[in-house]
């Protein structure tokens, strides 16, 4: 009975797969020959899919309507019309069946005709076994993605966003259909994006929708680690590796043992490290610091940056070899400023969550969104969370003011209120101004903006002054919109 798919030329015996699909697919088979259409069914089984099979068109349509097929392989006889006809309807009553044609060797235009009314794929009679295996393959695979792409698309549907990701901007909803695509894959992904976008979170949210999510997913701050620490931290190291190197220790890139190693601040390795690293994605393995052997690594690669790495290989300080690699897919997040219609949605997201740590419920005034929208967050999410914290911290009372709001944007908000004329009395910025009280925000800017300027520029030694690390230094830079201390009035 199998002889008949089994083309002459290429005749091989059928080993059924032993693992079957996770999900279980439902496969219909349409064919006027019984002994194809058993064949088929035959092999569809031994697979793992769950076969249903008819000789006749009208049947079919019957079978469809009371149990949809995830993937139809119809048979496509010389007079295809009524194949045709069934494809296009099937394509529009279950746009998510995926259908298969069969044609007759030597009518390719059926086979074109097929493609053009919604079929996937084809396969020319007499085929081989491996051959309707490996389309059933690629259409289950393709099957399986669409599935739980669509259902990520559902969840999106009805929720704020995508997993922990708050916003339904047009931005927003681009970056989830990539995202929840490329979670699926195991390409590396550059995550490009302003200070406090999203990029730690977005690098989460890829892992947890990825098919390795029980996985470690483990960050790697390239920024604020010495070379000799990142290098043992990714490769891990041997014990005598180094003074305090007691015993010998597994790198991330091993440790993760399949899951995400997610290299933040990418831009500021050396280009010592930059080679290394390259290698280690290359060969998939890698010398752990004082070892002679290698070892194979397994870990998915995510890495951002809030730098120009373009302009950095053009300059030389960034490989172009290891951009390549880590650009297979690059994600831009959008600053906050372009996406202002999800300031409320993530307002009332840090509320809520405030809310509840501290069982008591805050809102926002009106007037105080209202700021809220016409500020330029160059701090971005980061930004509009900590001012939230900061104003639930200070408010004294559940409704949070203008006044509660960090100084640069009580400044906005005042510009705009004396631009239109509408300043209304006894707002609670101008109560702050009237008082003199300053607000701890105020102040810090001020013990930054002067440790840097008394120690003309120098960033590092002003961080230890101040008793904070160089990334927070930066990062509190960045939050107060300070581009240069040095002309700061
Ligand atoms: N779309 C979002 N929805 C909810 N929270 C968000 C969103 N984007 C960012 N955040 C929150 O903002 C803060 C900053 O995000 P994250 O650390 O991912 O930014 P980043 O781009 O890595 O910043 P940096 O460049 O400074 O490292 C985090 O607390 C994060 O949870
Ligand atoms: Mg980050």
């Amino acid at each position: 009975m199998l002889e008949t798919i089994i083309s002459n030329k290429r005749p091989m015996e059928f080993i059924p797969r032993n693992t079957e699909p996770a999900v279980r697919l439902h496969l219909l088979v349409v064919d006027p020959d019984s002994a194809v259409r058993s064949a088929c069914a035959e092999i569809a089984s031994s697979l793992g899919y769950a076969v249903e099979s008819t000789g006749d068109l009208g049947q079919a349509r019957i079978q469809l309507r009371g149990r949809r097929a995830d993937i139809l392989l119809v048979d496509l006889p010389n007079s295809a019309n009524h194949g045709l006809e069934l494809i296009s309807e099937v394509k529009l009553l279950y746009p998510n069946t995926i259908v298969i044609a069969m044609t007759a060797s030597g009518t390719v235009n059926a086979a074109v005709e097929a493609m053009r009314c919604g079929a996937s794929d084809y396969l020319t009679k007499p085929f081989a076994m491996d051959e309707l295996s490996t389309v059933l393959d690629r259409a289950a695979e393709n099957q399986t993605t669409d599935k739980t792409a669509r259902q990520v698309r559902e969840r999106l549907r009805l929720s704020q966003g995508l997993g922990s990701m708050i916003g339904r901007s047009d931005e927003m909803e681009k970056l989830y259909r990539i995202l929840s695509k490329v979670a699926l894959s195991a390409h590396p992904v550059l995550i490009l994006g302003e200070s406090g976008t999203g990029k730690e979170l977005v690098a989460r949210t890829i892992h947890a929708f990825g098919p390795n999510a029980q996985k470690p997913f483990l960050p790697v701050d390239c920024g604020s680690l010495v070379p000799t620490l990142i290098e043992s931290e990714l490769f891990g190291h041997v014990k005598g590796a180094y003074t305090g190197a007691n015993r010998s220790k597994d790198g991330l890139l091993v440790a993760a043992e399949g899951g995400t190693v997610f290299l933040d601040e990418i831009g500021e390795l050396t280009l010592d490290l930059q080679a290394k690293l390259l290698r280690a994605l290359q060969e998939r393995e890698v010398r752990p610091v004082g070892a002679t052997h290698r070892v194979p690594i397994k870990a998915r690669i995510l890495a951002a940056t809030n730098r120009d790495l373009a302009s950095m290989v053009e300059k030389g300080t960034f490989r172009k070899d290891l951009f390549y690699r880590l650009n297979v897919v690059n994600l831009r997040l959008p600053s906050l400023r372009d996406r202002r219609e999800d300031i409320p949605l993530l307002a009332a997201h840090f509320l809520d969550r405030i809310s509840k740590e501290r069982g008591a419920k805050f809102t926002l005034s009106d007037e105080a969104l209202r700021t809220m929208m016409r500020y330029d967050w160059p701090g971005n999410v980061r930004e509009l969370e900590n001012s939230v914290e900061r104003a639930c911290a200070l408010t004294s009372g559940p409704v949070l003011h203008l006044g509660d709001l960090p100084t640069q944007l009580q400044r906005q908000g005042l510009e705009a209120h004396r631009a239109s004329n509408t300043a209304a009395a006894g707002n609670d910025a101008e109560n702050h101004e009237a008082t003199g009280v300053r607000t701890l925000a105020d102040l810090e800017r001020e013990a930054i903006v002067s440790a840097i300027r008394t120690l003309k520029g120098d960033k590092l030694q002003a961080a230890r002054l101040l008793g904070i690390g160089k990334t927070t230094l930066y990062r509190k830079l960045k939050e107060y919109g300070i581009a240069d201390p040095l002309s700061e009035d």
